[in-house]
């Protein structure tokens, strides 16, 4: 189901709340969201005609039962059970040739990422976030195994944005690999994919797996790509935006602060650079994004569902992964925050 099935099921079914009055990028779809917890359609962002913006559509498992597919009423034991089945049979991917996402190609020079409503979430944020639910694509440049993560991306230029992340992390590995020879580590980043991908690319897979295969499996449906042009890496077909480019080798800069999952304004002085190299986006697109720092977020939900699949780590020390899973099978979220808080002064973690 890609995201504009999601959204219609979710339309039908009248879980769907949507924005018609004119809305600004700048704190207020943020507020909005945090606010609200229900799935939001943004129809009328102000100095962006045509586009939309979609946030909270997994903020409770009733929600993310129907992205698996099942009833919404389903009862949360029989969800995990269906999810963790389902992880336990991956599906490789299948590479198509035609995508919506082609519908326009942006050339190089034209290249600006404030084409589309990238929202300022919160007034703790330092700047607008392309990435807060989106996924990196890369690959290791030694073995060319792929990594599908979720790692956010500040916008800093118009073809320029941060990439927030630990050196442990898959994408750290690739980068620093990358490094070793001097050379930029090709990544593709896209957005508004379907709800499934999304939970794959979440999950603490062992280095080396395809989270496109772990998105198959959950989706009980092989996942469709298209191979990206100016990088050697692949993208879900169903996507509403592709943002191809690398990342810059040897550089850092600062991302953030940023409210972040632990509901704490969080900095990261290491972030990577990355600068896109090509960008296409569907006609009318649906720009996806998340407002996180509240307990029980969205992004919580899925932390909680991967927590029973034992599929959450957060690249952190085995001792915080102690603390922090058993609250998050609990949904004990806010103490889930405050630990958080705590091992976010960790050095090895996506921010500090
Ligand atoms: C909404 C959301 C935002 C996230 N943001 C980040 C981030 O900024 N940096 C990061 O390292 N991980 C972030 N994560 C967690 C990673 O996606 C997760 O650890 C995933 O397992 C990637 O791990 P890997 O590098 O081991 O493949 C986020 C997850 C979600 C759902």
């Amino acid at each position: 189901m890609d995201l504009r099935a999601f959204i219609e099921v979710l339309s039908t079914q009248d879980h769907l709340r949507r924005v018609p009055r004119p809305v600004d990028w700048k704190f207020e779809i943020g507020t909005i969201t945090r606010e609200q917890q229900v799935p939001l359609l943004f129809e009328n962002v102000k100095g962006y005609p045509g586009h939309r913006v979609f946030t909270n559509g997994l903020s409770s498992p009733g929600l993310i039962a129907l992205a698996l597919g099942l009833e919404y009423g389903e009862d949360l034991n029989t969800i995990i059970k269906a999810a963790k089945g389902r992880s336990q049979n991956p599906l490789p991917p299948e590479m198509v040739t035609e995508s919506s996402v082609l519908q326009n190609v942006v050339p190089f020079q034209q290249i600006d990422f404030l084409t589309f409503p990238i929202p300022q979430w919160s007034t703790q944020d330092t700047g607008r976030y392309l990435g807060t639910w989106h996924i990196n694509v890369s690959k290791d440049p030694d073995t060319g195994t792929r990594n599908v993560g979720v790692y956010r991306m500040q916008v800093l230029g118009p073809k320029q944005a941060t990439v927030s992340t630990s050196p442990t992390s898959d994408l750290g590995r690739h980068v620093a690999k990358a490094e070793r020879t001097g050379r930029p580590l090709p990544m593709a980043v896209a957005i508004g994919v379907s709800e499934t991908v999304m939970m794959a690319a979440s999950a603490a897979c062992p280095y080396g797996f395809d989270e496109y295969e772990l998105a198959g499996g959950l989706e009980t449906r092989s996942l469709r790509l298209i191979k990206c042009q100016t990088v050697n890496l692949e993208v879900p077909a169903e996507s509403e935006i592709v943002i191809e480019g690398f990342v810059q080798p040897g550089v850092r800069v600062q991302d953030g602060p940023y409210l972040d999952y632990a509901g704490k304004a969080n900095t990261n002085p290491k972030a990577f650079v990355f600068e896109a190299t090509r960008l296409t986006y569907r006609n009318h697109p649906i720009f996806r994004g998340s407002s996180v720092g509240i307990p029980g977020a969205e992004d919580h939900q899925v932390f909680s569902l991967l927590a029973h699949l034992s599929l959450v780590d957060f690249h952190g020390r085995r001792s915080r992964q102690r603390i922090q899973n058993p609250l998050l099978r609990k949904r004990l979220f806010r103490a889930f925050q405050f630990a958080g808080r705590l091992g976010a002064f960790h050095p090895r973690t996506w921010g500090r």
